[in-house]
């Protein structure tokens, strides 16, 4: 039995499992052991000393709640490669649960400060694997493909980036290789083992010449800004990347293409098919959702029809409990007739992972229903659409709010929380509060992705886009 003075020596089997360090940090707490009396081992800690079996320790405290803030920043810190993270968070806790209940607030405490920057650098690890993996085809015999990539993340982060692959490259049989751990999908199960080494992993193929060519294609020489693609893809991932072998010469080349673009003549976009305007619609007597989305591609309530490629009805399952409503179509989501699928839909789309929601489960659409542009060269500029062109779109919005029935919606962005709140709505100051609205729905208002977007200090936008997922996370509290 350890007095109350002894070292306490605890043995993790695996160091990321936060599972596992839950219950012996439990176990700790119940005992009543302080954590200048913890040692933390993993096994991989090849030493000789005897560990603790704590969950034998006498009881002494009752068990206590600790915030949630807590959990989920432990959960980050706890795949940070410092050694020191066990301890550093059981310190946490257990000030937390000793005097302290709002110890996350104070941003100036050393352990709050070092956690913190922690779980960040965790996030940006995260961030860069889901972005830079890249699989190789390998074929064994006449066996179906297997993709194999080779990846070094900063973090233990396997095993909480596997899903994500899951998700995305659910029909492929693919394994992901790090020097720590490997993940292997094949198309029904997710299994983890030991890490690999550089050479098992396949170099070259015929998938990494067409990813250059695709690489080359969407390389835009008129937006190239060197520092910021170095801090997006830094330098030290380049190695993998089957593509960064192109950029030096795509930085070489890219003043001179960027001024054969703008000496280029202008390329009209693909034009809307002209069919004679339809009768007069009675939205309301429609049926169903997709009879609305036919009738809507024949709209001619205003003139933003003319110059458009298409309308771009919402989109989701016409049961969706959730409906997100932005305010109008950009270039990307004019030429594909989708909304949301540009910049501001990967951030949407990223926002939307990181709280746990598929995209594909919510209704998304937009308060206009078609790209407003102003020509210049052969770009298109996006124009805000006035609020008569909004008012003439308003029967859309309508109608599939009376189809969907959603029972929670989000605003993003003011012409949006306009169209919901009323135009007294005052989007810094109310945003992210629910609002009930007739029906008894409920909804609240966020910014929207593109403002986002266009913030130029990499800070701000970092602390801007966590407030956007604070906001967004409402939808998956408790209500
Ligand atoms: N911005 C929007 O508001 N909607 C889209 O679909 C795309 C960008």
């Amino acid at each position: 039995m350890s007095g109350a003075h002894d070292l306490v020596a605890v043995r993790l089997h695996d160091g990321v499992d936060f599972d596992e360090w839950r219950q012996r940090a439990r176990e700790l707490l119940r005992a009543g052991v302080a954590p200048e009396r913890v040692s933390w081992r993993c096994d991989a800690d090849d030493d000789l000393f005897a560990t603790t079996d704590v969950a034998s320790l006498p009881t002494v405290a009752a068990g206590t709640t600790v915030p949630r803030d807590f959990l989920s920043l432990a959960e980050r810190v706890l795949a940070h490669r410092d050694a020191r993270r066990h301890a550093l968070l059981y310190r946490l806790l257990w000030r937390l649960t000793h005097g302290e209940p709002q110890l996350l607030r104070i941003v100036t405490d050393d352990d709050v400060m070092r956690a913190r920057a922690w779980e960040k650098s965790v996030r940006r690890d995260l961030h860069k694997m889901k972005a830079f993996v890249r699989f190789r085809e390998v074929r064994y015999d006449d066996r179906a493909s297997v993709f194999v990539a080779w990846f070094e993340p900063e973090h233990f982060i396997v095993e909480r980036v596997a899903p994500f692959f899951v998700r995305r490259f659910a029909g492929m049989h693919w394994s992901i290789l790090t020097p720590d751990r490997a993940a292997h999908w094949d198309g029904e199960s997710l299994r983890f083992d030991a890490g690999a080494s550089r050479e098992q992993a396949p170099d070259g193929d015929a998938l990494e010449a067409l990813w250059r060519q695709y690489y080359t294609s969407i390389f835009n020489p008129a937006r190239l800004k060197v520092k910021a693609m170095k801090s997006e893809m830094p330098m030290k991932y380049w190695k993998n990347l089957p593509e960064a072998s192109l950029i030096p010469q795509l930085i070489r080349e890219a003043q001179p293409r960027a001024q054969a673009m703008v000496q280029a003549a202008p390329t009209t976009p693909r034009k809307r098919m002209t069919t004679p305007a339809p009768p007069a619609q009675d939205v309301a007597t429609a049926d169903s959702l997709q009879q609305i989305r036919r009738q809507a591609q024949d709209c001619r309530q205003c003139e933003l029809y003319r110059p458009a490629t298409q309308t771009v009805f919402g989109e989701g399952p016409a049961d969706a409990e959730i409906m997100l409503i932005g305010e109008q179509p950009g270039d990307h989501e004019d030429l594909a007739g989708r909304p949301f699928i540009g910049p501001a839909g990967r951030l949407l789309n990223q926002a939307l992972e990181e709280i746990g929601l598929d995209r594909k489960q919510l209704y998304v659409t937009n308060t206009v229903k078609h790209f407003k542009f102003e020509p210049q060269g052969k770009f298109r500029l996006h124009k805000r659409a006035s609020a008569s062109e909004q008012g003439a779109c308003r029967a859309w919005l309508e109608a599939e709010l009376a189809r969907v029935q959603p029972r929670r919606i989000v605003c993003l962005g003011g012409m949006a929380a306009s169209a919901m709140f009323g135009s007294e709505f005052r989007l810094l100051q109310e945003r992210g509060q629910w609002r009930t609205l007739a029906e008894g729905r409920q909804a609240f208002a966020t910014v929207h992705p593109s403002y986002l977007l266009r913030l130029p200090d990499e800070r701000d936008r970092e602390q801007a886009y966590r407030h956007f997922v604070r906001d967004l996370s409402l939808l998956v509290q408790n209500r």
